[in-house]
């Protein structure tokens, strides 16, 4: 693992390498209680699907800790509870509802048990994914090399997939830095990310500390770029995704997708099962966070629109499935028809 992880639980609190003040300022937020938790999801310290997911693991640990005596259901409250912090990303329901399990069977042992238990849940899920992403990465790295025909690669992404939203190595970024390790990234577009700036902030901030060769470029200038043929491959990550395969993921994802199909350009996303929500029939079902308008109007705190005016922010989209080449999960690659493969898997 590295050695600069973003989440990590020592002597009874949780620490988050705060993701609102990088890249500038790297320093750790405390979380000792699980409304702290809850604060730090919903204000977006910590942010990308499976980071918000251990977070939530590492958040019910601190609720048992503050609550000695506490009934199973104690415990199931105080977990949907935390589910509300943010609505789009299933890992976050997907981890909390495993704690239960790993409580009501260690309770037997008594309160600290069931404490100890969740702690090192979290911890075996954090070791977990970053074997599952190596996985998806292997299989990436031998799609890319059937599907394009080159030595070194030069890929977009969006949002931020890496290890500060997975926990150690990303997703779609896991891709980049596995392909990196063998030199086959040429250069990686890098889309701004607007209005929450995580690929201008964030995923700049990972590939220059892997010393991966990166541009950042405005979300305007995909429909270029590809039609120059500056983009062999488009990897992205997940929030959810439904049963037929529509996938949720940061507002702007859909729009990369349909430009790249006008120009046969295959689009990837990358996500594991903690990602996936059988129970959801398709995207139109899956529901999209809205966030606070002032993170269009204001820059860094600053108003930039006319005082008057109003912006909507919705956070994610759904891509729907026909857009998409190929989901990418620890279990191999689903290409097709999603939906009789997806019932497969689960
Ligand atoms: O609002 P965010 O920053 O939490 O949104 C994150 C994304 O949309 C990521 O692409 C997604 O969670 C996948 S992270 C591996």
């Amino acid at each position: 693992m590295k050695d600069y992880l973003p989440i990590k639980y020592e002597k009874d609190v949780l620490y988050l390498l705060d993701q609102r003040k990088l890249p500038l300022e790297e320093v750790f937020a405390e979380n000792k209680t699980v409304e702290d938790a809850h604060t730090s999801i919903k204000e977006m310290v910590v942010r990308g699907a499976p980071s918000i997911g251990y977070t939530a693991i590492f958040g019910m640990a601190l609720w048992i800790k503050k609550h000695p005596d506490f009934t199973l259901d104690q415990y199931r409250k105080a977990c949907e509870y935390l589910k509300t912090s943010r609505p789009t990303a299933v890992n976050l329901a997907f981890e909390i509802d495993r704690t239960i399990n790993v409580v009501s069977e260690a309770m037997t042992e008594g309160h600290q048990a069931a404490y100890e238990a969740v702690v090192q849940f979290g911890h075996d899920q954090l070791a977990e994914s970053e074997r599952k992403n190596t996985k998806m990465a292997e299989y990436a790295k031998e799609e890319l090399k059937q599907v394009v025909d080159k030595r070194s690669y030069s890929l977009m992404t969006h949002c931020n997939t890496g290890f500060l939203a997975c926990g150690s190595l990303g997703t779609a970024l896991g891709v980049v830095e596995y392909l990196g390790q063998s030199s086959m990234i040429k250069n990686v577009w890098v889309d701004e990310t607007r209005p929450y700036m995580q690929g201008t902030r964030l995923t700049s901030y990972e590939l220059t500390k892997l010393k991966i060769n990166h541009e950042i470029v405005v979300e305007g200038a995909a429909a270029t770029l590809m039609s120059q043929g500056k983009v062999d491959a488009i990897f992205v990550g997940a929030d959810r995704i439904a049963a037929n395969g529509d996938t949720a993921n940061k507002i702007g994802t859909f729009n990369l997708a349909i430009i790249a199909k006008e120009f046969n350009i295959p689009f990837y996303v990358v996500a594991p099962l903690s990602s996936f929500d059988p129970a959801i029939k398709s995207g139109k079902d899956i529901e999209i966070e809205l966030r606070d308008e002032n993170e269009i109007l204001s820059f860094r705190g600053e108003r930039i629109a006319p005082k008057t005016a109003k912006a909507f922010n919705p956070s994610f989209d759904i891509t729907q499935n026909r857009f998409i080449t190929g989901i990418i999960c620890e279990k191999g690659i689903l290409k097709g028809s999603f939906e009789e493969q997806i019932k497969e898997l689960f």
